[in-house]
């Protein structure tokens, strides 16, 4: 499409490109080119036109496309990256996900700048308004034996640290299993889901949530949660945090393969575990007491001592 092409060109040039130059370059018409910016002003993209300058695009913290997502990923140059499909909005990403699983062989993303039904784990749900954050679900299919799967989880989780930490310079925590926080307060989510079948695996998709520029929260949340750029004052391109993302996955992914399970993964995770040494509540709904987090086995288990004796943690809920 036109506009797609127009688009990648802006989205290149820091300074301003002359209609003239712009239509020479994709050897259609210039009143074409006037054609695909009006377009892209309409899809909300803030396009500045200059006499004898051109167009120059401004403050693109707000938009997201799928050709920005695709640009960023390419920057990384990593062989393979996942399809991209980029929706306005859908119900929830990882719903959209699931349906589309079957008719495409490779890993996809799934990107939507809102979604109407967004899920948080435990039946909860997951505030997802249009224009700041950022929701996908990344569909891969390894051959990997099924128990293994609640794993990606971790993986996930460890990847999303490196991502904000190589574009924020902050150092988020990880709340076990899978809750990512800054200051205490939560920034990002994480909702892995899995089918499988007699042959196993068929998918597994890690739906993942961050709150980036959002300024404000809904009041029954305004507590415990929190975004990149209230805790930083920064305005990012959803973009490149996705990019940054999807790179640290794969980087990660690969490091688990090797293992299928957390072996090699451990001590990065345990350097981001906000709970190591301190003191949890294990929210078991039969039995909840206190023990000190002492970090993850290789399955991703939490180990917790309770008066001498260590236990393994292996699902639900722990607070801080
Ligand atoms: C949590 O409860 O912490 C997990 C939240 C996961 C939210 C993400 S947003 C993208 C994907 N689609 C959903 O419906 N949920 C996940």
């Amino acid at each position: 499409m036109l506009k797609n092409e127009v688009l990648k060109i802006l989205l290149s040039n820091k300074s301003h490109v002359s209609g003239q130059n712009i239509s020479k370059y994709l050897g259609v018409s210039r009143t074409a080119i006037w054609k695909a910016v009006s377009t892209l002003k309409k899809d909300g993209y803030n396009i500045e036109s200059v006499n004898n300058k051109g167009y120059l695009l401004l403050n693109k913290n707000e938009t997201l496309s799928r050709v920005e997502i695709e640009q960023c990923i390419n920057a990384y140059n990593y062989s393979n990256p996942p399809k991209i499909i980029y929706l306005n909005e859908v119900d929830s990403t990882n719903n959209y996900a699931k349906k589309v699983s079957d008719s495409l062989n490779a890993d996809f993303l799934v990107v939507s700048d809102m979604q109407t039904l967004g899920k948080g784990r435990l039946g909860r749900s997951w505030d997802s308004p249009s224009g700041s954050s950022i929701f996908m679900s990344l569909c891969i299919k390894p051959d990997i034996a099924i128990e293994k799967a609640s794993i990606i989880t971790l993986v996930m989780a460890v990847s999303l640290c490196e991502a904000i930490e190589e574009i924020y310079s902050i150092e988020p925590l990880i709340k076990w299993p899978n809750d990512i926080v800054f200051n205490s307060k939560k920034i990002s989510g994480i909702l892995t889901e899995m089918s499988s079948d007699m042959d196993g695996i068929k998918y597994i998709i890690s739906g993942v949530g961050i709150n980036v520029n959002n300024k404000d929260f809904p009041d029954n949340i305004k507590e415990t949660a929190s975004s990149l750029f209230l805790e930083t004052g920064i305005l990012m391109d959803r973009a490149r945090l996705i990019a940054s993302t999807v790179y640290h996955f794969y980087n990660n992914f690969n490091i688990f393969l090797k293992t299928e399970d957390m072996t090699d993964l451990k001590e990065k995770y345990e350097k981001h575990l906000a709970n190591i040494g301190k003191e949890v509540k294990i929210l078991d709904p039969k039995n909840k007491y206190t023990a000190t987090a002492l970090g993850i086995d290789e399955s991703g288990a939490l180990l917790v001592n309770t008066d001498g004796k260590i236990k393994r943690i292996i699902s639900g809920e722990v607070s801080v």
